[in-house]
C-alpha cells in the first residue's frame, strides 16, 4: 500500500508497449463490488481467494504488466520463469503518507485504518517481499523514474541464473564465460567461449578474439550474447555485443560482488586501450541475472573489493543500505543477507542510472571515493591494489575532505573506516608516493579546467558532486591518504 504500483505498473506497460492490468481492479470487477465492500461482507480469507483468482486469470493472460497488492503474498504467487516479480520498496513513512493522503474523500483501506496498524503491516510483510521478489526497486521517486529503474535493475535472487532460458526465449545464444564460474553457467546453442578474466581479457586484443568467435558462429542482430562472469568479463563482452554487426543484444550473468552490485548495471561497456575504460559504449543489457550464490566462491579478497563498492553506495542511499554496511561483519553472509545487500545496493544504482543514463549530470555521485581511489590505483602501479581496495582508501579521504569542506558528521568517517577495515580492506597506502598520486590526480578525467571536482557528502543519503575542495586540502588529503 501507497508504493504505488498502479501507476507505475501502468508507466511501465505504456514504456514496454504492452497491456497493463491492476488485480484489485479486476477483483472489484469481477465481483461489481468494491474491496472495501467486499471486505466488510466477505472478511480478509474470502478477500485473499477472489484475488489469487483473479491474478491466475491476469497472468494467464497475454504478456503485460499486473500490478499486485502486498497482502496476495500471503498466498504463493504461481512461481513461473517467465513472470518476473518486481518490489516496490518504500519506505513506511512514505507509503503512510501517500495512503493518508490519497485517502482523502474515498473509502478507508480495509487494512489502513491508522497509523500503527500500517507500520506492523508493512513491517510484518517484509520478509515475505524479499522472498517472492525477483527484483527490488526504490519506490520513493516519481512514479515514471521508478518504471525507468525497473528496466535496468537487475534479478538478484538464489538459483539464477534460472531464467536464462526464458529470457534467451528461442534466439541462439552465445555463451561468453568467465573460467571461474564456466560449469555453473548453460551452454549456448551458437556457441561458446570461455575467458580467463581480468584486465588483460579487456583489451583490444580480448575484443578481436571475442569479435572473431562471434563472427564463426554466424551471430546475426536477432541473436543474443550471454556475458558470465566479472566486470572484466561483462565489460569486454558487452562491448563486443554493441560493436558486433552494429549491435546485438547482451543478458549479463555477473558472478563477482563487484558485477552484481555494480559493472553489469547501467549500460557502460567497453576495454582498456591507452587509458583504463578508455574505449567503450553505452549498450544496456537487456536483462542482468544475479545470483549472490555464485559469490560463495569468491576469493576473500574479491568480495572485500566488492564490498568497498556496496559501502560507498550505502553512504550515497543512506537507509536501510547503510546500516546493512556498517554492521556486515567480515565475511560474505549467507545467502539471503547477500541476497539484500546486493538487492538494496544495485536498486541505488539502478535508480541513478535511470535518471541520468549517459552521466551528463547527477550519476557523478557514483564516483565517491574514486577521485582520489583511482589516483591511488593508478600510483600504486595497476594490479597491485584492487580496485575496490583504493575506493576503500578513496572513501577515507573523500570523508575526510567532505568533514573539512563540507561539514560532515566526524563519526560518519570513523564508523565507515572501522567497517571498511573489518572487512579486510586498507584505509590508507603507505608507501605510495604522494608526488605520483597527485600527478594522476591531475590526470584524472574528472578533472575540469585544472580543478579537481569531486563527490563529498554533507551527510549520509546526501552526496554533493563537482566540488573543488581546493588545493591545500586535496594535497593533505592525498598526504593522509598515503600516510
Ligand atoms: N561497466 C561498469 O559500469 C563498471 C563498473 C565497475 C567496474 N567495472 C569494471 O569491472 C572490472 C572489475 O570487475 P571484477 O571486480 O568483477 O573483476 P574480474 O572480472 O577481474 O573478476 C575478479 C576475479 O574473480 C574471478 N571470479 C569471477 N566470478 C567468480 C566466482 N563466482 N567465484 C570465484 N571466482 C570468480 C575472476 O576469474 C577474476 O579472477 C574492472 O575492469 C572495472 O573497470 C565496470
Ligand atoms: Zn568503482
Amino acid at each position: 500500500m501507497g508504493a504505488g504500483k498502479t501507476t507505475v505498473g501502468a508507466e511501465l506497460a505504456r514504456r514496454a508497449g504492452v497491456p497493463f492490468a491492476d488485480a484489485d481492479a479486476e477483483i472489484e470487477r469481477d465481483a461489481g463490488r468494491s474491496i472495501a465492500e467486499l471486505f466488510a461482507t466477505e472478511g480478509e480469507p474470502a478477500f485473499r481467494d477472489r484475488e489469487q483468482r483473479a491474478i491466475e486469470r491476469l497472468l494467464a493472460g497475454a504478456a503485460g504488466v499486473v500490478a499486485v497488492g502486498g497482502g496476495a503474498l500471503g498466498r504463493p504467487l504461481p512461481r513461473r520463469d517467465d513472470v518476473r516479480v518486481v518490489w516496490l520498496d518504500v519506505d513506511a513513512d512514505v507509503a503512510w503518507e501517500r495512503v493518508r493522503t490519497e485517502r482523502a474523500g474515498r473509502p478507508v483501506r480495509p487494512l489502513a485504518a491508522d497509523a500503527a496498524a500500517f507500520r506492523r503491516l508493512h513491517a510484518a510483510r517484509i520478509g515475505t517481499y524479499a522472498a517472492a521478489a525477483d527484483a527490488l526497486v526504490d519506490a520513493a521517486p516519481p512514479p515514471a523514474a521508478v518504471a525507468a529503474a525497473i528496466e535496468v535493475v537487475p534479478d538478484v535472487r538464489s538459483g539464477a541464473p534460472a531464467a536464462l532460458p526464458t529470457v534467451i526465449g528461442d534466439r541462439r545464444a552465445f555463451v561468453v564465460a568467465d573460467r571461474a564460474v564456466d560449469d555453473r553457467v548453460p551452454a549456448g546453442t551458437a556457441g561458446r567461449l570461455e575467458l580467463a578474466a581480468g584486465e588483460a581479457a579487456k583489451s583490444v586484443a580480448g575484443l578481436v578474439r571475442l569479435w572473431r568467435a562471434f563472427a564463426d558462429a554466424g551471430l546475426e542482430r536477432r541473436d543474443v550474447v550471454v556475458a558470465a562472469g566479472g566486470g572484466t568479463v561483462t565489460d569486454v563482452a558487452g562491448f563486443a555485443a554493441a560493436t558486433f554487426r552494429r549491435g546485438l543484444a547482451w543478458i549479463a550473468v555477473p558472478t563477482t560482488l563487484v558485477g552484481q552490485l555494480d559493472a553489469a548495471i547501467g549500460g557502460k561497456t567497453g576495454v582498456n586501450v591507452a587509458a583504463k575504460n578508455d574505449v567503450g559504449a553505452f549498450h544496456l543489457p537487456e536483462a542482468v541475472l544475479a545470483n549472490p550464490e555464485l559469490l560463495a566462491t569468491l576469493p576473500p579478497r574479491e568480495w572485500a573489493a566488492g564490498f568497498a563498492e556496496a559501502v560507498k553506495t550505502g553512504l550515497l542511499a543512506g537507509a536501510d543500505l547503510h546500516r546493512r554496511c556498517l554492521a556486515w561483519g567480515s565475511g560474505i553472509g549467507t545467502t539471503a543477507e547477500r541476497v539484500e545487500l546486493v538487492r538494496r545496493a544495485a536498486a541505488y544504482k539502478a535508480r541513478v542510472v535511470a535518471e541520468d543514463p549517459h552521466e551528463r549530470g547527477v550519476r557523478a555521485v557514483l564516483n565517491l571515493g574514486h577521485t582520489i581511489g583511482h589516483a591511488v590505483e593508478a600510483a600504486a602501479g595497476y594490479g597491485t591494489l584492487l580496485h575496490g581496495e583504493a575506493v576503500a582508501i578513496g572513501l577515507s579521504a573523500a570523508l575526510w575532505l567532505s568533514v573539512e569542506v563540507r561539514g560532515l558528521d566526524p563519526a560518519v568517517l570513523a564508523e565507515t573506516e572501522a567497517a571498511l577495515t573489518r572487512a579486510g580492506l586498507p584505509v590508507r597506502a603507505p608507501g605510495v608516493g604522494a608526488a605520483a598520486v597527485r600527478e594522476a590526480l591531475g590526470a584524472d578525467k574528472k578533472r575540469a579546467r585544472g580543478r579537481v571536482l569531486m563527490v563529498l557528502l554533507d551527510a549520509v543519503g546526501a552526496p554533493v558532486f563537482g566540488v573543488d575542495p581546493g588545493d591545500d586540502l586535496v594535497r593533505a588529503a592525498v598526504e593522509r591518504a598515503v600516510s
